[in-house]
This record gives structure tokens, C-alpha cells and sequence, in this order.
């Protein structure tokens, strides 16, 4: 393989012969022979005219190599004792039985389908069991409530559901069944049927009429053949959070991601056939649709599903267990585990009583890593600590230090420096290139690589306004920071309302718009504040109306209930307080910025703009006497 410099420079000076060789390494029922339409979709697309199907890629191709009795999938699930293996040729079969029951249950190509699931294999068997129709899933994460499944649902019109009957969290069994029952109730569209997988900790009742019993579904399904596609038909819709309280429907075509996918197993995570991939993510996640799915299957890899915790399950040598039982050789989590691993056991003792001699890099994102968490882990480790950067939308890393064409030196406190495929710039407001070393906003030179979101779901116009229109001719990451004069890129903050909390993508537009809904509060802002593990925590600041007697703390603790019911436990908003006014600027805008500033103890100017400068101190007096 070349170096990293020479590899960019060859995708630079021909973008087409670099994706060309790159689709390679695809199996395609009608191989691309144009490798780029820059006239279709919102910016062009990716191998306009070639059919495959992902799931032959992931599954049947490796089984007619040879390769059916390695292992493809490890479920590790320290929050039932179990541990399951299942080889290519076992997931084939259960994959291809569940395709022929959706099959029967009149789902085809382009249909779509909602999986609700926890981390059970039953989640990877019904993401590619869809793909083996081609038709779309759409997975949501648990930690959601019925409000945010029902908006989903009702933007994806899914023809069947998948789920299971529950998940399990530290401490406690959460029921899916009732919230999935409440989100169908809530939504517009009414999918068909349900499959439910049944768990023994708290067993589902099923609607006659409605739910299956998804053992009993998928044992009498008749084996499902591989459905070509086009590269340009959707693989899945995964919804992240947008600046309002409706989701995004991230879009991931067929074709563009296998390859990309593919591609950087080789390039930046140096995982092949028969190698251990661990991604500590949840399939609900793009972090999981990409790196627990469907690039290590690609690669003919083995994946791990682990359902647990960095910590508690039993304990902050959790991760390091499974590297050595597994003989994992790449890593991939969030900082915000290794954080709450470096709070319990800040010495590593658990992690020197582990064989990691295995284990050959720990890839960390999801949030910005700060360098004493980078540090902390390298350290202990011994080995390279890759911090890279990504997105929902890009569905593989922006930029990252890349394994394939042989590490260049870290720098702590950067994602690395741009994947071929990816021209990243800092611009200014007016969207013009900053000289290297200034800070501003990040943006991608278009088109962007195959992989990343060719529009969002049925919302071409959004997807412009959202991403394009800012800055034309670039997409606009909507994250601050800055490219160095090597190259490095660092990614500093979000220039909207978006929080990541634990490595969550969080809309703090979201949860202000249920602040908003409760009858006592007149105005409210939400901000994310620095928290030492989970990065940020979502604190929401409100004025009352007037006349209002209910005492402040119970007003709080409604508003942290009401969040918690319509967003969900993921939302981790535990802290509300009341305050007299709220800092705006002239044109009635809050100043959500300063705010922060001033919750998080740091220096802040008085915004020119600002309305009536006053309600600064207050608000900060309010803030220090909480
Ligand atoms: N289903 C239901 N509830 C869920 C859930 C799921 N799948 N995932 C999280 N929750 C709940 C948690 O139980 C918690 O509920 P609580 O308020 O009753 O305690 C709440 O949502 C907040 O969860 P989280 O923010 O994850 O905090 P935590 O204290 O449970 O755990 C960490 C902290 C750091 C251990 C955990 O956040 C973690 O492992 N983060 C890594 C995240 C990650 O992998 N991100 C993917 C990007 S790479
Ligand atoms: P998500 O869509 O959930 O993957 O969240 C994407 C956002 O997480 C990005 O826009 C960034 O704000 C943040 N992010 C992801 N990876 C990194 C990283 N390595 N460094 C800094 N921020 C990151």
C-alpha cells in the first residue's frame, strides 16, 4: 500500500480511478461502468448504473469462498452471562430464513422496515435479512421514548416492525413492548405486522392480529436468495438528531457504502478476513450500522456484539475481557467510555491483569476527544490511540489516521488528518477558505465521497437548506475547529444546537420545544455543559409565567420527567432551573453561547448585540448559587 500522503494526492488527482479501484473489492451483479453522475440527486451520485446486493457482500460471498465455519458475529452480552458465536454459514441461514418470512409478509424492495431492538444477534439478523430484499431498515436506538419512535415511524411508513421484548440496562429490564405499542398508537402511519423476539427476562404479551413471535416466524421462513439492487437504492434511513425537534432521515445508498465501507477496512482500521473487530457501540447508532455491521462483514471479518457497559458489567475491565477472550485486534468505542473506565480504574489495574498482546489500536469518536483521555489510554495501552472524525451523514470517517497506509505521528486533541475522498477546510462566515491554523467552520469540498448521504430521507429541499446552501459548492459539517498547517484537523465544537452527551447526538432545539410544552413556562433554553465523563449534559434554563405559584423544584422535577418521557432516558436531562430572565440579544435571539460560557465558569465578552447586559449577572449569580 502507499504512504498516507501518496494515497491522498492519488485520490486528489483523479477521484474516479481512485473509487474505481476501490469498488473493486465489491462483488457486483452488474459491475459500474460510470463511476460518478454529478447531474443526479442534490449533488450527484455513486456508480449510477451498477447493481449488487449488500448482503451477499456481507454474508453468501464469504460462505462460497470457503469461509462459512469463521466465526462472523460473537454476542457478548455480560448483562445475561451469555456468549453466542455464530459463523458465516449460521448467519447466512438465519438471515436468509428471516428474508423469506418478510418476504411472505409481502415486504419487497424499497420497502421499508423499523428494527426497535437492544443488542441481540436478532438486531444484525433483521438489519440483513432487510438488505437481502433490498428493502430499507431503519433502526432506532432503545434508549429513545414512544414520541421520538412514533416520529420516526410516522416519517419512514415502515411495512413491518421488528423489536424485541426488551432491553436490559444496569439495574433494570425496560419493557420495548408497551413504548413500541404507545409509539403506534401515536403515529399516523400503521405498520402491518410486528416480529417480536421474545427475551426471557420480561416476556412480551402479543397482539393477535399484530405481533409474531419472531422464533417462530423466522424457523418457518422459507430461505430468501439476494435481491439485486441499484448502488443508488437506499440500504437504510437512520435518523439523527437535527436543530428542531424532527429528525433527520440520513439516507445510505446501497452501492457507495459497501465500497466505501469496504475500502476503509483495508485503508484506515487495518482489519481483514479473519481478523476481531470490537466496536463498544449500539446498532442504533451509525457508529454500529457502520463498524459492529457491515464493514467487518465486508471485510469477511469477525464482529463483536457486546451488550453491556464500559463499566458495572461487572466492572471498568469489561472491555478489556472481551479484547482477550476474542483476541480482538481493533478496538472502537467512544472517549466517553474510556472516561468512565479512567474514573473507576484510574491506574489500568484491571487492564494489566488482561493479555492485550492481541489488541493493535483503539479507534475512538462519536465526541471530541479531550488529550488527557488519548493520553491515559495510550499510555496504559502501549499501543496507537486513533481519534477520528464522523458524522451520521458521512457514515465513515472524515478523517482519521489510517493503519493501511502506515500511521503518521498522533497529535492528541485532533481527529487526524483527512481521508482520501474528503477535502476539508475551515471557511468563515462568508465561506471563504480561512488560511491554515484559523479556526472556523468545517466543510467538505462537493460532491462528497461514496458513503455519505446522498440526500435525506423523501426531503431533497432539507437536505440543501440543512447541509449545501450555507456555503455552496461545500457541505457544511456544522462542527468548528481548524485544519493545521500540516493538515491535522481539530473539531472543537458543534455551530448549532446539537450537544453530544456520552457520545449521544443530542438536539437541544429537541428538548427545548418540550420545556416549552409545559403549561408554567413562559421561555426556556437548553445549553450543554461540561460534564467530566459524559463530555456534555443537556442543562435547561427557564423563566416562568407570571402568577405562577408551584414551588421551582417541583416545576424542575416535571420538566426532567417530561423530557425523560418524550425524548427518552438517552436525552440524560436531569437538571432544570428556573431564572428570572433570560439573556437575549436586541432582535429577541437567547444567547445560548454565553450562557454556556457562563454555566461552564469560562471567560466570556459581552455580545454587542445584547439586549439588557444586566440579566448576564444574574444569571450568573443564579448559576454559582445552584
Ligand atoms: N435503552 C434504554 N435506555 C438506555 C439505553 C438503551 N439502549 N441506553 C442508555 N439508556 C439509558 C441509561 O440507562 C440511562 O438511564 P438512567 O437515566 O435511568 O440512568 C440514560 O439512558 C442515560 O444513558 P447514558 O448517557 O448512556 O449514561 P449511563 O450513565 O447509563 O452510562 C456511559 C454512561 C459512559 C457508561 C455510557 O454512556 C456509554 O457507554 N457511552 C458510550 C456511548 C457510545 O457507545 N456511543 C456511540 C458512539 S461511538
Ligand atoms: P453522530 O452523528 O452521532 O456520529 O455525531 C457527529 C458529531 O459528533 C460530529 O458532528 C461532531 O460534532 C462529533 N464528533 C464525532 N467524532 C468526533 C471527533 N473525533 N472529534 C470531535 N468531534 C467528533
Amino acid at each position: 500500500m502507499p504512504g498516507y500522503d501518496e494515497a491522498y494526492a492519488a485520490w486528489a488527482a483523479n477521484p474516479e480511478a481512485y473509487w474505481r479501484a476501490a469498488a473493486r473489492l465489491i462483488d457486483w451483479d452488474v459491475p459500474p461502468t460510470r463511476i460518478f453522475d454529478a447531474a443526479a440527486g442534490p449533488y450527484g451520485r455513486w456508480f449510477p448504473d451498477a447493481r449488487l446486493n449488500t448482503c451477499a457482500n456481507a454474508l453468501d460471498r464469504h460462505v462460497a469462498a470457503g469461509r462459512g465455519a469463521q466465526p462472523a458475529l460473537i454476542w457478548d452480552s455480560p448483562m445475561t452471562g451469555r456468549c453466542e458465536t455464530f459463523t458465516y454459514a449460521a448467519l447466512l441461514q438465519r438471515v436468509a430464513k428471516l428474508a423469506g418470512a418478510l418476504a411472505a409478509r409481502g415486504v419487497t424492495a424499497g420497502d421499508r422496515v423499523v428494527l426497535y431492538m437492544p443488542m441481540i444477534p436478532e438486531a444484525v439478523v433483521g438489519m440483513l435479512a432487510c438488505a437481502r430484499l433490498g428493502a430499507v431498515h431503519s433502526v432506532v436506538f432503545g434508549g429513545f421514548a414512544a414520541a421520538e419512535l412514533a416520529a420516526r415511524i410516522a416519517d419512514a411508513e415502515p411495512k413491518l416492525i421488528l423489536s424485541a421484548s426488551c432491553g436490559l440496562e444496569p439495574g433494570r429490564v425496560v419493557a420495548y413492548k408497551p413504548l413500541l405499542d404507545a409509539a403506534i398508537t401515536l403515529s399516523p402511519h400503521k405498520p402491518a405486522g410486528v416480529i417480536v423476539a421474545q427475551r426471557e427476562q420480561a416476556p412480551a404479551t402479543l397482539i393477535p392480529g399484530q405481533d409474531e413471535d419472531w422464533a417462530a416466524v423466522e424457523a418457518a421462513g422459507t430461505p430468501h436468495p439476494c435481491v439485486p439492487v441499484a448502488a443508488t437504492d437506499p440500504l437504510y434511513v437512520l435518523y439523527t438528531s437535527g436543530t428542531t425537534g424532527k429528525p433527520k432521515g440520513v439516507v445510505r445508498d446501497n452501492g457507495g457504502h459497501a465500497v466505501a465501507l469496504r475500502q476503509s477496512m483495508d485503508t484506515l482500521y487495518g482489519v481483514g478476513p479473519g481478523d476481531v473487530m470490537f466496536t463498544a457501540s449500539d446498532v442504533g447508532w451509525v457508529v454500529g450500522h457502520s463498524y459492529i455491521v457491515y464493514a467487518p462483514l465486508l471485510a469477511g471479518a469477525t464482529s463483536i456484539l457486546f451488550e453491556g457497559k464500559p463499566v458495572g458489567t461487572p466492572d471498568a475491565g469489561t472491555f478489556w475481557r472481551v479484547c482477550q477472550q476474542h483476541q480482538v485486534k481493533v478496538m472502537f468505542t467512544a472517549p466517553t467510555a474510556i472516561r468512565a473506565i479512567k474514573r473507576d480504574d484510574p491506574e489500568g489495574k484491571l487492564l494489566k491483569t488482561h493479555d492485550l498482546s492481541r489488541l493493535e489500536a483503539l479507534f475512538l469518536a462519536g465526541e471530541r476527544c479531550d488529550p488527557p483521555t488519548a493520553e491515559w489510554s495510550a499510555g496504559l495501552l502501549g499501543k496507537p490511540v486513533i481519534d477520528h472524525w464522523w458524522q451520521t451523514e458521512t457514515g465513515w470517517p472524515i478523517t482519521g489516521n489510517f493503519r493501511g497506509y502506515g500511521l503518521f505521528e498522533p497529535r492528541f486533541g485532533s481527529g487526524g488528518k483527512p481521508s482520501p475522498g474528503y477535502q476539508v477546510h475551515a471557511l468563515d462566515e462568508a465561506g471563504k477558505p480561512l488560511p491554515r491554523g484559523q479556526s472556523g467552520t468545517l466543510a467538505v469540498k462537493l460532491p462528497l465521497p461514496p458513503g455519505c448521504l446522498p440526500t435525506l430521507w423523501q426531503a431533497d429541499d432539507r437536505f440543501r437548506e440543512s447541509y449545501t446552501t450555507t456555503f455552496p459548492g461545500w457541505y457544511n459539517t456544522s462542527d468548528a475547529g481548524v485544519v493545521d498547517t500540516e493538515g491535522y484537523v481539530s473539531v472543537m465544537s458543534r455551530t448549532d444546537d446539537i450537544i453530544n452527551v456520552a457520545g449521544h447526538r443530542l438536539s437541544t432545539g429537541a428538548m427545548e420545544e418540550v420545556l416549552a410544552g409545559h403549561p408554567d413556562v413562559a421561555e426556556c433554553a437548553v445549553i450543554g455543559i461540561a460534564d467530566t465523563v459524559k463530555g456534555q449534559v443537556p442543562l435547561g434554563l427557564v423563566v416562568l409565567k407570571s402568577g405562577v405559584t408551584k414551588p421551582d423544584a417541583t416545576i424542575c422535577q416535571e420538566l426532567v420527567s417530561l423530557v425523560r418521557e418524550r425524548i427518552g432516558p438517552v436525552a440524560a436531562f436531569k437538571d432544570a432551573m428556573v431564572v428570572a430572565r433570560l439573556p437575549k440579544t436586541r432582535s429577541g435571539k437567547i444567547l445560548r453561547a454565553t450562557l454556556r460560557k457562563i454555566a461552564d465558569g469560562e471567560s466570556y465578552t459581552v455580545p454587542p448585540t445584547i439586549d439588557d447586559a444586566s440579566i448576564l449577572g444574574e444569571v450568573e449569580a443564579a448559576l454559582r448559587a445552584r
